[in-house]
C-alpha cells in the first residue's frame, strides 16, 4: 500500500505517472521491448527526447533563445561543470551564501576560480535571506551564482535577480512548483529526483548566447557546448529517468502547467504553515517572506519528542519526516506531487501528537 511520502529527494512521483510506466514496463510503445531496452539512438527514443523538449519549454514558458540539456551526475555536478566551463584560474566568481546547499557550490568553485560570497546569512544559521541592498557583487565577476531554494534550511529567494552579470541558478528543489521568468537567468540547473522525476536526469536551462561563452578546454563531457551540440546524447542518456520525466511534464500540463500547480502548492504550504504558526508546539524559524512553498522544516519544542514522533507519524502512514542532521527536528517535503490531502493528514496527526504530548501532563 501506497504511503504519503514527504522525503526531500527521491521524493514522490505522481502515482498516475507511475501507474502509465506500470503499464508500459514490459511492452512499450509496441516496440516488443521495454524503454529501457530501446537504444537511445532509435526513432522511438528520439520522440521520447523530442517530446520532453517540448513540454519543458511549454512549462517553463522558454523559447528559442534558451537551450535545455537532459544530463546526468545530479546537481553536484553541475556546480562543479559551471566554473569548468565558464571560468579560468584568475577569473572572479560571485555566490550568494544562504544554505547547504550554496556552500557545496561555494567550495566547488573555489578550486577554479577567486570566490567573492556577496552576503552570507550563516551566522543565524541560515533563517533569512541577506537584504539585497547589501550584497557586494563585485562588478568583475563572471557570473553570480545563488539557489532558489535551499532545501535543507526551507527557504526560497523569489526576488528577481537583475544583474549586468550572468545569473545561475540552482533550482533543484523548486523547478516547475511556481512560475519564474527565465528572462533573467543565464544558466539553471536542476535535479530531477525532487519535482522532474526518478534520480539520475538533470536538467541544465541555459541561453545560447551565454552558452557561446563557455570554455571549449575542458574534457567534452563535462562541456555545456559538447553536450549542447550532441543533443544531450553525447553519452549514453539516462533513458529511463528521461522517459518517466516526459510523462511528468505531460501529468503537469493537463494540470494547467506551472500556473495550476503554483496555486496547489501555495494552498498545501499555507495550511501547513498556518498550522505550525498556530501551534506552541511546533515551530519554524525561517523568516516568513522567504519559507519555502517546497520544503517545510519544523522543530517540536521538546527535543526528546522527536523519535516518537517519528516512529508514530510513520506508523500513521507519513513517511521521511526526519529533518537533516545539521538542521535538526523535522521537514516535509511537499513538491508538486504531493497532494494537498497528504498535508491534510500530516496536520492532522500532528494536532493529535500535540495534544497526546500535552495530555501527558508535560
Ligand atoms: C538545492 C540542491 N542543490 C543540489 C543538490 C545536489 O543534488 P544531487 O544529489 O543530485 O547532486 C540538492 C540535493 O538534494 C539540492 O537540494
Amino acid at each position: 500500500m501506497r504511503k504519503w511520502n514527504f522525503c526531500a529527494g527521491p521524493a514522490a512521483i505522481p502515482e498516475e505517472v507511475l501507474r502509465d510506466a506500470k503499464n508500459e514496463l514490459l511492452e512499450w510503445n509496441l516496440s516488443g521491448s521495454s524503454v529501457m531496452e530501446v537504444s537511445h539512438r532509435s526513432n522511438l527514443f528520439a520522440e521520447v527526447a523530442a517530446s520532453s523538449m517540448r513540454d519543458i519549454k511549454a512549462l517553463l514558458n522558454i523559447g528559442d533563445d534558451h537551450e535545455v540539456l537532459f544530463l546526468q551526475g545530479g546537481a553536484t555536478l553541475q556546480f562543479t561543470s559551471v566554473p569548468l566551463n565558464f571560468t579560468k584560474k584568475s577569473s572572479i566568481v560571485s555566490y550568494l551564501n544562504t544554505g547547504l546547499w550554496s556552500k557545496k557550490a561555494i567550495k566547488a568553485a573555489s578550486k577554479y576560480a577567486s570566490v567573492n560570497v556577496v552576503a552570507s546569512s550563516e551566522e543565524s544559521n541560515f533563517t533569512f535571506v541577506p537584504n539585497i541592498q547589501e550584497w557586494k557583487v563585485d562588478p568583475d565577476s563572471i557570473y553570480f551564482h545563488y539557489v532558489m531554494n535551499e532545501t535543507i534550511q526551507g527557504l526560497v529567494i523569489r526576488d528577481p535577480i537583475s544583474s549586468e552579470i550572468p545569473v545561475i541558478c540552482d533550482m533543484s528543489s523548486c523547478i516547475l512548483s511556481e512560475e519564474v521568468n527565465f528572462n533573467n537567468l543565464d544558466l539553471v540547473y536542476a535535479g530531477a529526483q525532487k519535482n522532474i522525476g526518478p534520480a539520475g536526469l538533470t536538467l541544465v536551462i541555459i541561453k545560447k548566447d551565454f552558452l557561446e561563452k563557455a570554455n571549449e578546454d575542458i574534457p567534452d563531457i563535462l562541456s555545456y557546448k559538447k553536450n549542447s551540440q550532441a543533443g544531450s546524447m553525447l553519452n549514453t542518456p539516462p533513458t529511463f529517468a528521461w522517459y518517466l520525466a516526459g510523462k511528468v511534464f505531460k501529468w503537469l500540463l493537463k494540470k494547467g502547467g506551472v500556473k495550476g500547480i503554483q496555486k496547489e502548492n501555495e494552498k498545501k504550504a499555507k495550511f501547513l504553515y498556518d498550522f505550525i504558526d498556530s501551534s506552541s508546539f511546533y515551530s519554524n524559524p525561517v523568516e516568513k517572506e522567504h519559507r519555502s512553498m517546497m520544503n517545510v522544516p519544523f522543530l517540536l519544542n521538546d527535543k526528546n519528542a522527536d523519535s516518537s514522533f517519528l516512529e508514530k507519524s510513520e506508523m500513521n502512514g507519513l513517511l521521511n519526516l526526519k529533518g537533516h542532521r545539521s538542521v535538526g527536528g523535522m521537514r516535509a517535503s511537499i513538491y508538486n506531487a504531493t497532494p494537498f490531502e497528504a498535508v491534510e493528514d500530516l496536520v492532522s496527526f500532528m494536532s493529535d501528537f500535540e495534544r497526546s504530548y500535552n495530555g501527558n501532563g508535560k
